[in-house]
């Protein structure tokens, strides 16, 4: 590891606090800002509010807004491209996880040149990056928190993660009053992601004092706001919570890295085009079976499940660990996702042909009990037969 990274320098929260976006970014010293953002930002009004604010501090504004889901290096060339040599004091990435990724891609390659491949791992950085604002408008990644981009390489899509103490955001704006619009079902994709984040950042091997106090602290935060969120779309106070506990979540991640759910959930989305989060939720509870039969795991989990009063102090940690995945069942099913991912278009037959690209991962490695490929086949199969490892 490289020197302890650090949260973003400045984080602001509240409903409407992108109106005062040109304000925050003046701060900066900021006087020409770049935007990062996709189509479905645009269409939704918030580029428009976020440019509003931007200009009505005299900020000159450009802006991309190409982004695809789960981008690749493609459109980190695509965003380099566009800023062409326009002097851009920041770069602010507006949108989901992917848009705040691709202005962290854009500033290396705009910093170093050379292609999104050339900065995988950490500390690569050539040169100094341009400052990056981060303004999520869903409350999953928890990228506006940390110091890499999660890009996937154009040909196989499959990620690379890219980090540098530089890529840290100079300052996250979290809106809750830019998530009430969603669908319900990307609420619960997003969600259920960074309900995973702290899941599994709370048992990894990287874990560390700090992502154990960030992932207890966001898991006890996300647990009891998401069936509200999903309940009630338009409850800004449930949002504003899910937002931070995704932010919390993301910041565990920068200390902890993450598991085996998320090592599944990549092959689930490039190989059957299964949402993320709805990837790793689903793919989560068998991996918490799994790690649970390890002793410190299963510690760590039901620690997880006191904390958020999923279980008595004096619980037992099977009994802890079995309330934890009571809850996390109970979810699903609020959820909409269920427990089979066969109900969602992935048999248990497609075990063998996901696990070698799960064993790949770089996430595996993290994981608190060793998964072999075989090891992934029969987590697969739990998943996609909703628990008991046959055909439905
Ligand atoms: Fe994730």
């Amino acid at each position: 590891m490289g020197p302890v990274p650090h949260p973003p320098h400045h984080i602001v929260f509240g409903p409407g606090i992108v109106d005062r976006l040109g304000g925050l970014v003046a701060e900066l010293g900021v006087e020409r800002a770049f935007v990062v953002t996709d189509p479905g930002i645009v269409a939704a009004g918030h580029w428009a509010r976020a440019e509003e604010a931007l200009r009505a501090a005299d900020i000159e504004v450009r802006r991309f807004d190409a982004v695809r889901e789960n981008p690749t290096s493609l459109d980190v060339d695509r965003c380099v491209e566009a800023l062409g040599s326009w002097d851009a004091s920041c770069l602010i990435g507006l949108g989901g996880g992917s848009s705040i990724d691709v202005a962290k891609g854009c500033a290396f390659l705009q910093a170093g040149g050379g292609s999104m491949a050339d900065y995988r791992g950490n500390g690569k950085a050539r040169g100094n990056l341009l400052p990056i604002v981060a303004v999520p408008t869903t409350a999953g990644t928890g990228t506006e928190m940390q110091s890499f981009a999660l890009i996937g390489e154009e040909e196989t899509h499959r990620k690379m993660a890219c980090g540098d103490a530089q890529a840290l955001p100079a300052l996250a704006v979290l809106d809750p009053s830019l998530t009430v619009t969603q669908p319900r079902f990307v609420t619960a994709c997003t969600g259920f992601d960074a309900l995973g984040h702290a899941v599994e950042t709370a048992v990894t091997r990287e874990r560390n004092a700090t992502s154990a106090h960030f992932s207890s602290l966001a898991f006890k935060i996300l647990v009891e706001h998401l069936p509200r969120v999903l309940d009630d779309p338009g409850d800004v106070d449930a949002r504003g919570q899910m937002m931070i506990g995704a932010a919390w979540a993301g910041y565990a991640i920068e200390h902890s890295m993450l598991g085996a759910a998320h090592s599944m959930a990549n092959p689930l989305t490039s190989q059957f085009g299964v949402v993320h989060g709805q990837a790793v939720g689903m793919s989560l509870l068998p991996v918490v079976r799994y790690n649970a039969s390890d002793p410190e795991a299963s510690r760590l989990y039901a620690e997880l499940a006191r904390g958020a009063a999923l279980a008595a102090s004096e619980s037992t940690d099977a009994e802890a660990v079995a309330a934890l995945v009571a809850r996390l069942e109970e979810l699903l099913g609020v959820a909409g996702f269920g427990l089979s991912l066969a109900a969602h278009g992935v048999p248990p037959s497609a075990a063998e042909v996901l696990a070698p690209e799960a064993a790949e991962q770089w996430t595996a490695q993290f994981n608190p009990r060793a998964v072999s490929a075989e090891g992934f086949v029969e987590l697969f199969r739990e998943a996609c037969s909703g628990g008991d490892g046959v055909d439905p």
